[in-house]
């Protein structure tokens, strides 16, 4: 048993075995790679002539030599694994005699491999067509336009428009049926006749420009990627590849051209490894000559293990990887849109702020404070406890009972932290200074003149002058010297408590 019995290829029986049964998916190619593509899709390949109009240019098919379809072929079957590859016998190689035509089918299979061959003709090649078949040569016929026929049917127009046809092609293709070919291809012949061709013989047809009711159908590759230059009507197009070549070969070029192209990624580093191994090891002998080889295969081999190991982590882990990339795409993308909507809010809220504060500047108090409240309610975290603040100075204006009922809430709310609720605190001292006993003031204020307090120089002044202002001067010396003895004491502040100092000294002389 050999390993390519492991490769189980359709046969020209299969593909006879279709007949009126699933569509017959047939492509040309002529090389390896699109084999390769072709063959996960297609049940045959057809190794066409064409090729010789395709890939070389030609005008027509007559020039196209046995060589050229043994040498393309051969390529076809190594890039294809389960297709029946079909090969034309090109224009000469098969008309002279049904010897003729066996021997050099005969080598076609020998020397590709293929699983059949093509012969273009009806009627006349029906003798032909049985003596190969009797051989074990599975034959494709091809009846209609015969391309290989061109120089005696002048050009490549469409068969069987006039029903006056009809008789002599349906003859044609019955015979080449009962000769033996396990199907036929039907090129170019008007549809109403490729359906009554079809439904007139036990093999399968297989329709190019002819009529869907056929066993199956084949296209040029080439002609139906996009990549042909003129087709004829029958193609339908099912990509455009040229221009997508053309722009790959003009960005290309481009990258030569400015040296772009090999990067450092397409070129080799040297081997370290080698390198250094040869180097311990100076002089002639046997080793000499080996090291590199020995190098290269321990190299080749590593290289082997890290790629097998690679491959079994991606097998194992690359649903978790791809999941885990979605999740971090969806993550970033929900991140980047919740940015966005704070910055958006954030400009809504200073804009707002702006102009809550325009209009406390215009005297406006009223409207002010409603506008900070407004800022509040509905700004974020920063912008809210800031107009909070500025409303209750703005109420201050107004209704001082009420902005001291404001900043007590402030001092009094901890989510504002400890130096915005001593603020608030002081805020609220400045407007009883001058009305409230010391003993609230003191209740108020005292916590606040603490060392670590943010707003303890205020605190402190309040406090001294609220004493001095209810006559208990013990007190307010204490205060004054609070802020004299402490280092930090902003010159203002300290001016200003040298001011009440004197001022107490001469109310205790009195
Ligand atoms: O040569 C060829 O490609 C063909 C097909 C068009 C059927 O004969």
């Amino acid at each position: 048993m050999s390993v390519q019995d492991e490769i189980r290829r359709l046969t020209a029986p299969d593909i006879r075995a279709r007949k009126g049964g699933e569509p017959i998916v047939c492509l040309t190619s002529y090389h390896a790679h699109t084999a390769r593509i072709v063959d996960a899709h297609c049940d045959v390949i057809l190794v066409g002539d064409s090729l010789g109009m395709v890939m070389h240019g030609l005008e027509t098919t007559v020039p196209v030599t046995l060589d050229m379809m043994i040498l393309q072929g051969h390529a076809v079957m190594r890039g294809s694994k389960k297709a029946l590859v079909v090969v034309d016998m090109p224009f000469g190689t098969y008309e002279a005699s049904k010897e003729q035509a066996f021997m050099n089918a005969a080598r076609v299979l020998k020397e590709t491999g293929c699983g059949a061959i093509k012969v273009e003709g009806g009627k006349r090649l029906a003798e032909t067509i049985g003596f190969l078949a009797e051989r074990g040569v599975p034959v494709m016929a091809h009846v209609g336009l015969t391309p290989q026929a061109i120089n005696t049917i002048g050009s490549f127009r469409a068969q069987g428009r006039d029903e006056a046809d009809w008789a002599r092609i349906e003859e044609d293709i019955v015979a080449v049926s009962q000769a033996g070919a396990f199907s036929v291809v039907i090129e170019a012949v008007a549809e109403p006749l490729a359906r009554k061709l079809t439904a007139a013989v036990p093999i399968p047809t297989i329709g190019i420009g002819a009529s869907v009711a056929c066993d199956g159908q084949i296209l040029v590759l080439e002609d139906m990627l996009g990549l042909s230059p003129r087709v004829p009507k029958f193609v339908k197009r099912y990509g455009s590849l040229g221009p997508g070549i053309e722009r790959a070969i003009a960005d290309y070029a481009a990258d030569v051209r400015s040296r772009t192209f090999p990067g450092p990624e397409h070129v080799y580093p040297r081997r370290a490894t080698s390198l250094g191994y040869r180097a311990t090891r100076p002089g002639g002998g046997l080793w000499a000559g080996l090291e590199p080889f020995v190098a290269d295969i321990f190299h080749e081999v590593d290289e082997e293990v890290r790629r097998e190991r690679l491959k079994k982590l991606w097998d194992r882990y690359s649903v978790h990887l791809i999941a885990l990339a979605v999740l971090i795409v969806a993550a970033i993308g929900a991140w980047r849109g919740y940015e966005y909507w704070v910055a958006k809010k954030a400009a809504a809220a200073g804009a707002a702020f702006e102009a809550a504060m325009t209009l406390s500047e215009q005297a406006k108090y009223s409207e002010a404070e409603a506008a900070f409240d407004k800022v509040a309610a509905e700004a974020p975290e920063g912008y809210r406890v800031l107009a909070r603040i500025r409303a209750a100075g703005a109420l201050a204006q107004v209704k001082p009972a009420d902005a001291i009922k404001a900043y007590d809430e402030l001092s009094a709310d901890a989510s504002l932290g400890a130096a915005l609720q001593d603020l608030a605190g002081v805020r609220a001292g400045m407007l009883l200074v001058d009305t409230a006993p010391l003993a609230d003031m003191r209740r108020r204020l005292d916590p606040l003149t603490e060392p670590a307090r943010s707003f303890r120089h205020t605190a402190r002044e309040l406090l001294a002058l609220s004493a001095w202002r209810n006559h208990d001067l013990a007190a307010a010396r204490r205060y004054v010297d609070m802020i004299v003895s402490d280092a930090d004491t902003p010159a203002g502040t300290r001016a200003r408590a040298e001011v009440l100092s004197a001022l107490i000294a001469a109310d205790g002389k009195s």
